[in-house]
């Protein structure tokens, strides 16, 4: 089944996903961006069909059949219900939302329209992380005692860049630090306890964010920046061995080691293109068998993640403009 991928926003990640959909000859129908002749220069680059001047002419457009949403993750609660309104399924880059209320909005919207919905989690769909997951499961090394992960970078961007900006939902928690809070997730589950503290930037948003996530037999230890550059590795430390996930968000190794560090066995998977087809090959298949939600990237796990940066910005008492008290209640663990 063909499936003909509209494009909203032209901004940098959106140039990876035209890579990896033309690398995988996945047909790309349209690019709209606010600015038409940014939308031309996108279009020629990645012999894309059709171009747009703003996002609502492109969500007109029938010949699109599923809209990526590639704007700053403050803004994509209002651009998902746009495509929903519009009558496209929707494969949106992460943050999902700004919190979990918002995206079961969004969510109830698809469910009552029969529309698929799916959040960009690329790290999920990544072979080399799957098959890490795996062993780690399966005892390869041991019961599990504790993680590790770190996402940390210095930003050198203005501050009105979407990555310190309140207005576009800026801040280390919801940009990085979704990565090691998924391989949390993926690895232990939910936590029994969550312990955060944070450092602030002058503009108001969380620069760097160390988390914590106690389970009942284990511990995660998480940490994220966007002004220091403070590590970029995940390590998963089991009673017979540990294994080392270099860049673990866009990995294609893992290497499994023994007590003393001694390697033991190195998974190998290298992309196909530059790791974001996996996910474009879902969102694919999920709306060819007329799913609402992959089983790989469910609805459940997106709301459930969002309940705990929610808690973690609830500890911090930090709210996003526009955000009122009240998306901080409920919040029991
Ligand atoms: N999966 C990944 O590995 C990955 C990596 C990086 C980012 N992301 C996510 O992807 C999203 C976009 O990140 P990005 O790095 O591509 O950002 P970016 O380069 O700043 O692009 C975002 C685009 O959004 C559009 N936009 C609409 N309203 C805007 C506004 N008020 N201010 C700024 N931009 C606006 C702009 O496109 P037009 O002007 O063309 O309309 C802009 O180019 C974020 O949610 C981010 O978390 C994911």
């Amino acid at each position: 089944m063909e499936i003909r991928f509209g494009i909203l926003g032209a901004g940098k990640i959106a140039q990876k996903f035209c890579e990896a959909a033309n690398g995988i000859g996945v047909k790309l129908q349209a690019v709209a961006s606010r600015d038409r002749s940014r939308a031309l220069t996108f279009q020629e680059r990645y012999g894309i069909a059709t171009m747009y001047g703003s996002y609502g002419e492109m969500l007109a457009d029938p010949d699109v059949d599923c809209v990526y949403v590639a704007t700053p993750h403050g803004l994509h609660y209002e651009h998902m219900l746009a495509c929903l309104r519009a009558r496209k399924h929707v494969l949106c880059e992460k943050a999902f939302t700004l919190n979990r209320p918002q995206a079961e909005e969004v969510f109830a919207i698809a469910r009552e329209n029969g529309l698929f919905v799916m959040e960009a989690m690329w790290t999920r769909f990544l072979p080399a992380v799957q098959e890490a997951c795996r062993s780690v499961k399966s005892g390869e090394i041991g019961s599990l005692i504790s993680l590790e992960a770190r996402f940390a970078f210095r930003s050198t961007n203005p501050p009105e860049d979407r990555l310190f900006n309140p207005a576009l939902g800026g801040g280390a928690l919801l940009d990085v630090g979704v990565y090691p809070i998924t391989l949390a997730n993926l690895v232990f589950g939910v936590p029994n306890r969550i312990t955060a503290k944070a450092r602030f930037t002058a503009t108001g948003v969380d620069g760097t964010a160390k988390i914590v996530y106690d389970y009942p037999d284990a511990k995660a230890v998480l940490f994220a920046s966007i002004e220091e550059d403070g590590g970029r590795e995940a390590k998963i430390v089991g009673t017979e061995g540990v294994v080392r996930i270099p860049g673990f968000w866009a990995t294609e190794t893992a290497t499994l080691c023994d007590l003393k560090g001694q390697p033991l066995r190195t998974i190998t998977l290298p992309h196909r293109v530059n790791g974001m087809e996996y996910e474009i090959e879902e969102t694919i298949r999920c709306i060819a068998e007329h799913r609402l939600e992959s089983p790989i990237m469910p609805w459940s796990e997106t709301l459930e993640i969002l309940a705990q940066t929610d808690q973690i910005r609830s500890l911090w008492g930090f709210r996003y403009p526009g955000e009122n008290q009240s998306i901080f209640v409920d919040l029991k663990r």
